[in-house]
């Protein structure tokens, strides 16, 4: 918490009046990244350096209840969490940015996807603790100004505010007040994610410490913050036209190229696994076959698999384990 972050949550917070309630109570989806964010042009309001594109996962994502206490506690999944906890820590950090609702919180926090296993759960867990503490405050605040105060949770949280297609702007002024996400107003039913969970074990370096490190490090970095608004204007363009192997295509490539300037921060970052490279290899062969299938990776070892509904049977015989998710269900 610093003086900046407070002055820019009271300036989001200026036109809103607060009508406290008993409890605020909230669910966000969780999202995955079509163009990536990576690296910030400010750690302190946690601006981007790039444009990020992502969709929502529907009903997975986090549940969270939120209502004054004498003393502060956060439960995840039903249990009480050590407060020397970093899941504790960050989410009791965050919530001292609001003393005009309280100092002491009691928070209950239900996760249906895995804790920082690179299926982004910090970005629905700020996404939904920002919109309980809306309910809680009785603020009214809408989704714009919402994804500015869960940004300063998590970068990714500000994109977690809505369903469907969601794009954040960077924005350009140094007080974060043009950086906020919002929702692209197109339903693709057809549109399908599958889940390829090849590790849950919580990764050993963070995307915060290791989007700084690139930044700081990588000499590949350079050329990402072109190529990454490049990919967010086409795979933008192809959810307007509902192209399929343009957004597929752009978004493969654009999380390999992400894991290009990890693999070159020193000390190197690699967060994929040898069965992540094997399922790379597999989605090419099959792609090589006929099939329209793409994939995404974030900051660990697991694969998002893109599709359409058409190659829903195809894809299950390949991959009978998969998790699929209709995002527009
Ligand atoms: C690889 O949003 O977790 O998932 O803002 O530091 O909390 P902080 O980072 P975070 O980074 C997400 C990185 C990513 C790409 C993405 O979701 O765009």
């Amino acid at each position: 918490m610093s003086d900046i972050q407070t002055q820019f949550v009271k300036n989001v917070l200026s036109g809103a009046e607060q009508n406290l309630k008993d409890a605020g109570s909230a669910f966000a989806p969780s999202n995955i990244a079509l163009s990536k964010y990576w690296g910030k042009r400010d750690a302190e309001l946690n601006l981007p350096i790039n444009s990020s594109l992502s969709v929502s996962l529907g009903n997975l994502g986090t549940q969270t209840e939120i209502r004054l206490a004498e003393k502060s506690s956060v439960y995840l999944n039903g249990e009480l969490v050590d407060p020397a906890d970093s899941f504790a820590v960050r989410t009791l950090e965050f919530l001292k940015l609001f003393p005009m609702v309280g100092t002491h919180f009691e928070v209950r926090t239900e996760n249906n996807i895995p804790t920082a296993a690179g299926l982004a759960s910090s970005a629905s867990g700020f996404a939904a603790l920002v919109m309980a503490l809306n309910d809680l405050a009785g603020w009214a605040l809408g989704p714009r100004m919402l994804s500015m105060l869960a940004r300063l949770g998590s970068g990714s949280a500000s994109r977690s505010l809505s369903h469907g297609f969601v794009q954040w702007h960077a924005g350009t002024a140094d007080d974060g007040t043009d950086s906020f996400s919002e929702r692209i107003d197109t339903e693709w039913s057809e549109f399908r994610i599958g889940i390829l969970e090849l590790s849950t074990a919580r990764k050993a370096v963070g995307s915060r410490d290791g989007m700084n490190r690139t930044v700081e490090t990588s000499a590949l970095y350079k050329s990402w913050p072109a190529q990454a608004d490049a990919d967010f204007q086409v795979i933008r363009r192809a959810i307007e036209v509902k192209d399929f192997p343009m957004l597929g295509k752009t978004a493969e490539r654009n999380a390999l190229s992400m894991h290009a300037t990890m693999m070159s921060a020193w000390p190197p970052l690699i967060y994929l696994q040898p069965e992540s490279i094997e399922m790379i290899h597999k989605v090419q062969r099959l792609r090589d076959a006929g099939l329209e299938l793409y994939l995404t990776i974030d900051a660990g070892p697991n694969i998002k698999l893109l599709f359409l509904e058409s190659s829903v049977k195809e894809v299950l015989s390949e991959f009978p384990h998969l998790q699929i998710i209709k995002p527009f269900a």
